[in-house]
């Protein structure tokens, strides 16, 4: 069914069925159609690390593996991280609006969560902004009790994240004057400041595997370009939790190229990708 070849590894048909079927019951993602050499070429270092040339012992050995380690490295090899700094900046236009109404109004506990983070540049944009908001105010990160949640299915992107190290190309949607005052050179690349990064905290979690852990009472939540991999099953469940761990009033985020359209959910849209959710 499986051999290596020319140094690759193929897959047949009924195989991939099976990859697909574990990755969707593990982690929600569906895979499409035609993938199978993507999928491939991006297993095939593990399997090479394993001694393994068959795909089909591959999946009995994740699905044998009672500790979850190996399907944590599998999803990290399979996931696809794309993002950046300021990505579709809509969202971070609204996230200024509705803080800066909450400090006017006098509140002084906000709460965000990035819920698919990446390599981190999604939540650091969210604290640059969040701390931008403060010092418009005249108001400083110790006048307010602010945190930002980010949380993602890969153990690999939450490591970069935890690093927070960014090369001088990832840092071009910076704007100069905040790349000065919230990043410290550091040989060629950049390292978020300490006063940014104390502000996030970093977990782990799978999307597809409700309930979430968390208390909740976020006031924004962005959920952005990983609705893309889940079927509409899956996004209504994924919906429903945010719905419940956002406060009441509180305001969603999901992609540009995403839609809610077609599943239930408890918000009503505000603009494209915004929505928000009712009071009490
Ligand atoms: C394309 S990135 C989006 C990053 C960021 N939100 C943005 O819009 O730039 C998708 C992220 O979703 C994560 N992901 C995929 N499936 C997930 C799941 N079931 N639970 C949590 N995160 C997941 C991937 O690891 C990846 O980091």
């Amino acid at each position: 069914m499986v051999e290596s070849g020319s140094g690759g590894i193929h897959i047949d048909a009924r195989t991939f069925d099976a990859f697909c079927a574990l990755v969707y019951e593990r982690a929600g993602i569906t895979l499409r159609e035609g993938k199978e050499s993507l999928v491939t070429a991006r297993v095939a270092r593990r399997m090479h690390q394993l001694g393994q040339t068959s795909v089909a012992d591959y999946i009995a050995h994740v699905r044998a593996d009672a500790s979850g380690e190996e399907m944590v490295l599998l999803l990290d090899a399979i996931a696809t991280n794309t993002t950046s700094f300021f990505r579709e900046p809509a969202a971070f236009t609204m996230l200024a609006e509705v803080v800066g109404g909450l400090l006017e109004r006098g509140q002084r506990r906000i709460r965000v969560w990035s819920a698919a983070s990446s390599t981190g540049e999604e939540p650091f944009t969210i604290a640059m902004v969040l701390a931008e908001v403060l010092r418009g105010r005249g108001l400083d990160e110790q006048a307010v009790d602010l945190a930002v949640l980010a949380t993602d299915i890969s153990t690999k992107v939450l490591d970069r994240c935890r690093n927070a190290l960014y090369s001088e190309t990832v840092l071009r949607p910076v704007p100069a004057d905040l790349r000065a005052r919230y990043f410290v050179r550091q040989g060629e690349a950049w390292r978020v400041c300490d006063r940014l990064r104390a502000l996030v905290t970093f977990n782990r979690l799978n999307l597809a595997r409700p309930p979430y852990p968390m208390k909740g009472g976020f006031e924004v939540v962005f959920c952005r370009n990983v609705m893309i991999y889940f079927d509409q099953a899956v996004r209504t469940r994924v919906m429903a939790e945010v719905g419940r761990l956002l406060a009441p009033g509180g305001w969603l985020a999901i992609g540009s190229a995403e839609s809610l359209t077609g599943i239930r959910h408890p918000f009503d849209q505000v603009r494209p990708s915004i929505y928000r959710k009712g009071p009490p």
